[in-house]
């Protein structure tokens, strides 16, 4: 299998690993088919992601995708990160082996899940964003 050197370098040097405190949103999701978990957290003010942090448990392409997730939505509004999608990311990495695909989509939900809990926090309704799944296997969209 080969790894772009982006995601070689991702996966070495991860950037924003670590968590927020009192973050606006925190989001978790599994992936029950390898048992990986993904936790992130979103410092949003005023609508503007201002910090983004990771944790996970996860395989050397879903730290990659992760890392490379949490750096493109900082300083991005709310409805732009929603365009951070798992292909965005994969594109900025140069790209993943087809089996690790779905690894991206632990970065992706996870992202997304703290951006449910940051409207739901505050009330608001981000257009365009579902409701998160725990399982990213639940998920065939992405397919
Ligand atoms: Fe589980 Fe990559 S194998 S996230």
């Amino acid at each position: 299998m080969e790894y772009s050197a982006k995601v070689m370098d991702h996966f070495m040097n991860p950037r924003n690993v670590g968590e927020i405190e009192n973050a606006s949103g925190v989001g978790q999701v599994g992936n029950m088919k390898c048992g990986d978990i993904m936790k992130v957290y979103l410092q949003i003010e005023e609508g503007k992601i201002v910090d983004a942090k990771f944790k996970t448990f996860g395989c050397g392409a879903a730290v990659a995708t992760s890392s490379m997730a949490t750096e493109l939505v900082k300083g991005k509004t709310v409805q732009e990160a929603l365009q951070v999608t798992n292909k965005a990311v994969m594109e900025a990495l140069d790209g993943l082996p087809p089996v690790k695909v779905h690894c991206s989509c632990l970065a992706e939900e996870a992202l997304h899940a703290a951006l449910w809990d940051y409207a739901q926090k505050n009330n608001i309704v981000i257009e365009g964003l579902k409701e998160p799944v725990e399982d990213v296997e639940e998920l065939h969209h992405h397919e």
